[in-house]
């Protein structure tokens, strides 16, 4: 029988720490309207000084662990474009600060498209046979690399990580993952980039000027890219797996912006009510976007087990990618976090109690 990976447990975490548009307002030249309007954002989490990317990937990674209910996992696989240090990978940190021995722990850098490029490297793991479980994390310290001055970046990002857990499996299960679509296209590479801090910069032996050091990103062009990239991943994963595209229960998109996701559910002729969003209050986190996008639905009860779910995602490099799978029946039920093995640390939350707090409906999501 084919072993593929399957989805047993999900999970997520997010600053306590709640910046609004109105906040932001006061200290650049944009507006709330202008922000919601063109984006959908209306808030997003901000990590307070000290917390890092390993901290919220340490705590989603716990509930995603306690979701599957599992204490141990064979490997660990981190994205993320924001990760503790340059040097060493963030990875290696999540597994010791879970508590999970000696295992193979190591970071996937395609920044927006992080989590399906991390999904991919999981289930392959499990299909060598490396490791039995696979902690799959995005996770994003993003503001820490966003300039709070520049109104065409602040408003848009935001922190958090989302986290699952994959186990051996088969095709036939709930919750398997069918099959992934990947791409790259390194000439766009200058649209959304981190000049200074690599060695492109380094070698120069020059002190890279200090706005160099905060993220840029051509937002117009990116959009078009997206759009195109994400709508044919769709289409190539959709035809791997032999999904029509009315067969599709919910497409969980990179939260970039709700124009974004509107359009891609439009072009791939999916109602706009199956396209999952959560950017209103978290923005674009990143890598953490999609994972945390699920969690919080499955939080909700919006999933049904054997539900067909469509993720897809574009990102900085430039990449892209598009994964099938279908709902895994999670007996356990979402993790409600109240465990005491589970204290969140400093000033996180999960993102999916704040969500079932604002009693956010269907028609909003
Ligand atoms: O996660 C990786 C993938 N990233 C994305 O997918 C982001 C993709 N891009 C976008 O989401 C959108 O392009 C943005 C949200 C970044 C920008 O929206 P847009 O509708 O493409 O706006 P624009 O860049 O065409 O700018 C329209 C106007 C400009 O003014 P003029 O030239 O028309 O006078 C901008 O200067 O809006 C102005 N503007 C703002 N105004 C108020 C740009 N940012 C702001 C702002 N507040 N924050």
């Amino acid at each position: 029988m084919t072993r593929v990976a399957v989805l047993a447990g999900t999970g997520s975490a997010v600053p306590a720490r709640v910046v609004t548009n109105e906040q932001l307002a006061g200290r650049m030249d944009t507006s709330d309207d202008w922000i919601r309007s063109r984006t959908g954002i209306a808030e997003r989490r901000m990590v307070e000084p000290g917390t890092a990317t390993s901290d919220l990937a340490v705590a989603a990674g716990r509930r995603a662990l306690r979701s599957a209910g599992l204490h141990r996992v064979g490997a660990v696989v981190v994205a993320t474009a924001t990760p503790d240090y340059q040097c060493p990978a963030t990875g290696p940190i999540v597994a010791a600060g879970l508590g999970l021995g000696e295992i193979p722990a190591f970071d996937v850098g395609a920044v927006c498209s992080g989590f399906l490029y991390a999904l991919a490297t999981g289930s392959g793991l499990i299909a060598s046979g490396v490791a039995e479980q696979v902690l799959v994390v995005g996770a994003e310290a993003f503001t820490t690399i966003i300039d709070p001055t520049d109104r065409n970046t602040a408003p848009l990002f935001g922190d958090g990580a989302g986290a699952v857990v994959l186990r051996a499996g088969d095709p036939e299960e709930p919750g398997a993952l069918l099959g992934l679509n990947l791409g790259s296209d390194g000439l766009l590479a200058d649209l959304i980039m981190v000049p200074a801090g690599g060695s492109r910069q380094r070698s120069h032996g020059n002190v890279a000027a200090p706005e160099d050091h905060y993220f840029t990103m051509r937002g117009r062009e990116v959009f078009k890219h997206a759009v195109r990239r994400m709508e044919e991943s769709s289409r190539t994963v959709l035809e791997q797996v032999g999904w029509q595209l009315a067969e599709v229960d919910w497409l969980v998109a990179h939260q970039a912006n709700i124009r974004i996701l509107h359009a891609v559910a439009d072009q791939l002729r999916l109602p706009r009510e199956r396209a999952v969003a959560n950017l209103d209050r978290y923005g674009n986190t990143s890598a953490a976007s999609i994972p945390l996008a699920l969690d919080e639905a499955a939080g909700r009860g919006l999933f049904t087990p054997g539900d067909r779910i469509l993720l897809t995602a574009f990102g900085a490099g430039a990449t892209w990618g598009a994964a099938a799978l279908t709902w895994p029946d999670l007996s356990n039920g979402p993790d409600l976090g109240n465990g005491p093995a589970l204290s969140n640390g400093p000033g996180l939350s999960s993102a999916w109690e704040l969500a079932a707090a604002a009693m956010v409906g269907p028609a909003q999501l």
